[in-house]
C-alpha cells in the first residue's frame, strides 16, 4: 500500500470521513445493494425471509450459513427457549434502574446485557462453543430484558418468560402480559427479521472492533449497543415517530417538513449512508403500517408519514435522499401499543443477532482493527513549565449538538 502522509496540514490528506466506502472485511452474512435498495441475508432477498422466514430460522441463517432443516430448527428453538430467563439480580436491577434513576431503556439495556456476564461461567472462555452459546443466550435474554424494561418504566412487575411461545410472541407476551394476537405476534416476527443485520452498520463495527481485540462477547454486544443507542442509528426511530407527533395532524405535514427543510434539519428517519434507493425494508414495515394503523384507527399516523415521504423524495429523492427502516417502523409498533421509547430497544433485540453472527465469523480469521489517524496539530514541540504558560485566546471549536440539526 502506498505509504500515506501521516503529518499533514489539516485537509491536505484526502479520506473517507467516516470510513465511507472502507472494506473492513469480507462476509457471508448479508449485503446491502444500495443503488438498487436491496437486502439479502446469506444471499436470500429480505422479502421472502419476510414473507416465509421466522426469527429463530433468520437468527440460524446468520450464525450458520445456511437454513436449518426441520429438525435442526426445533433443536435451535429449544436452545432459545432454554436461555430466555433472567437471574433475578438482572430483574432486580432493571426494576430499580427503570423506575429510581433516570436512565433511558437503552442505558438499562446496555448495563443489564452487561451483568449478564456475571452469571456466565465461561464468558471468559476464547472457544468457538462458548461463543456460539454466548451468542444464542444473549439473543434470547436481550428480548426479556427489554420487556421487563417496559414494564419497569410503568411501574410494574416483569412477565417471566413461557416456553410455548415463538420468540415474537414470547416477546409480547412478556411486554403485555397476555398471549399476543397471532397477526401481531407475526408483525412483530417481521420486525426482528428485518432488523437483525445489515452488513458493516455502526453498531455491527463497533461489536467487530472490540471482539477483533478477542475481548469478550458480552462486551462485544454491549459496544453494539451503545452504538445502537445514538439518533443517527438506532435512535432514529424513536424520534421519527415523535416528529410525527410533533406534527399532529396530516394538514400540518408538508408545511412542517418544508420548514425543517429550510432551516436545513435532518428529517429522522431519512438518508442512509449505503442506500440510494428506497430501503426495502422501509417498503415492508409501509405495508404493514396500512394494516396496522387501520386495526389501532391511527390510520393519520401513516397519512402524514406518507405525505413526509412524498415532500423528502420530491425534495431529496435526487440526492438518494428516501426513507430508511426507521420512518415506518415507529408507526408499526406505536399502532402496536409499544411506546416509542422500546423502540430501540427492540432494534437492539433484533440486531444482536448479527451482531454476534458477525463476531463469530470474523474470530475465525481475526485480525485486530487499528486504522491510523493523520496527524495535523502543532509542529513537534517541547513541555512548557507552569509559570511560562499562557491561556490561549480561542478554545477549540465545540460540536453542534443534534438538536440543532435535527
Ligand atoms: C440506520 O448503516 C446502516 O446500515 C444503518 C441501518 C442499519 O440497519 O443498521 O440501516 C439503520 O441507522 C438507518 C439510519 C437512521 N438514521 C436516521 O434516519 C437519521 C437521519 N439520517 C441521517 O442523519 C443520515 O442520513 C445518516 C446518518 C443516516 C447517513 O449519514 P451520511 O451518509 O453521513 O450522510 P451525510 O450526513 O453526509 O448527509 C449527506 C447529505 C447532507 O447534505 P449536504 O450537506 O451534502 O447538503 O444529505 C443530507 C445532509 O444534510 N441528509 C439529510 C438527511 N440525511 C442526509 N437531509 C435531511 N434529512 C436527512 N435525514
Amino acid at each position: 500500500m502506498s505509504e500515506v502522509k501521516l503529518v499533514a496540514k489539516p485537509g491536505e490528506v484526502q479520506f473517507p470521513k467516516g470510513l465511507e466506502g472502507v472494506i473492513a472485511r469480507e462476509t457471508t452474512k448479508s449485503y446491502v445493494d444500495g443503488q438498487r435498495g436491496r437486502l439479502y441475508y446469506h444471499g436470500i432477498p429480505i422479502e421472502e425471509l419476510a414473507e416465509n422466514s421466522t426469527y429463530e430460522e433468520t437468527f440460524f441463517l446468520l450464525l450458520y450459513d445456511r437454513l436449518p432443516t426441520e429438525g435442526e430448527l426445533e433443536y435451535f428453538k429449544s436452545r432459545m427457549v432454554q436461555y430466555r430467563e433472567l437471574p433475578s439480580e438482572v430483574y432486580d436491577y432493571i426494576c430499580k434502574a427503570s423506575s429510581r434513576y433516570n436512565d433511558t431503556p437503552m442505558s438499562v439495556l446496555r448495563t443489564a446485557v452487561s451483568m449478564l456476564a456475571s452469571f456466565d461461567d465461561s464468558a471468559e472462555e476464547d472457544s468457538l462453543p462458548a461463543h456460539e452459546r454466548e451468542a444464542i443466550k444473549i439473543t434470547s435474554r436481550m428480548a426479556t430484558i427489554t420487556a421487563a424494561i417496559g414494564r419497569a418504566r410503568k411501574g410494574l412487575a416483569p412477565i417471566h418468560p413461557r416456553p410455548d411461545l415463538s420468540h415474537a410472541a414470547n416477546f409480547l407476551y412478556m411486554l403485555f402480559g397476555e398471549e399476543p394476537d397471532p397477526y401481531y405476534a407475526r408483525v412483530m416476527d417481521v420486525i426482528l427479521i428485518l432488523h437483525a443485520d445489515h452488513g458493516c452498520n455502526a453498531s455491527t463495527f463497533a461489536t467487530l472492533v472490540v471482539k477483533s481485540t478477542l475481548s469478550d462477547m458480552y462486551s462485544s454486544v454491549v459496544a453494539g449497543i451503545a452504538a445502537l443507542k445514538g439518533p443517527l442509528h438506532g435512535g432514529a426511530n424513536q424520534r421519527a415517530l415523535r416528529m410525527l407527533k410533533e406534527i399532529g395532524e396530516p394538514e400540518n405535514a408538508e408545511a412542517w417538513v418544508l420548514k425543517a427543510l429550510e432551516k436545513k434539519r435532518r428529517i429522522m428517519g431519512f438518508g442512509h449512508r449505503v442506500y440510494k434507493a428506497y430501503d426495502p425494508r422501509a417498503r415492508i414495515l409501509h405495508d404493514y403500517a396500512v394494516e396496522v394503523t387501520k386495526r389501532a384507527g391511527t390510520e393519520k399516523y401513516l397519512k402524514m408519514a406518507e405525505i413526509i415521504e412524498r415532500v423528502m423524495i420530491e425534495r431529496l429523492g435526487k440526492k438518494g435522499i428516501f426513507p430508511n427502516v426507521d420512518f415506518y417502523s415507529g408507526v408499526v409498533m406505536s399502532s402496536m401499543g409499544i411506546d416509542d421509547e422500546l423502540f430501540t430497544p427492540i432494534f437492539a433485540t433484533s440486531r444482536v443477532a448479527g451482531w454476534t453472527a458477525h463476531a463469530l465469523e470474523q474470530r475465525v480469521d481475526n485480525r485486530i482493527y487499528r486504522p491510523r489517524f493523520v496527524y495535523v496539530g502543532p509542529e513537534i514541540d517541547h513541555w512548557v513549565p507552569l509559570e511560562e504558560r499562557v491561556k490561549p485566546e480561542k478554545e477549540p471549536t465545540p460540536f453542534t449538538p443534534l438538536e440543532k440539526l435535527v
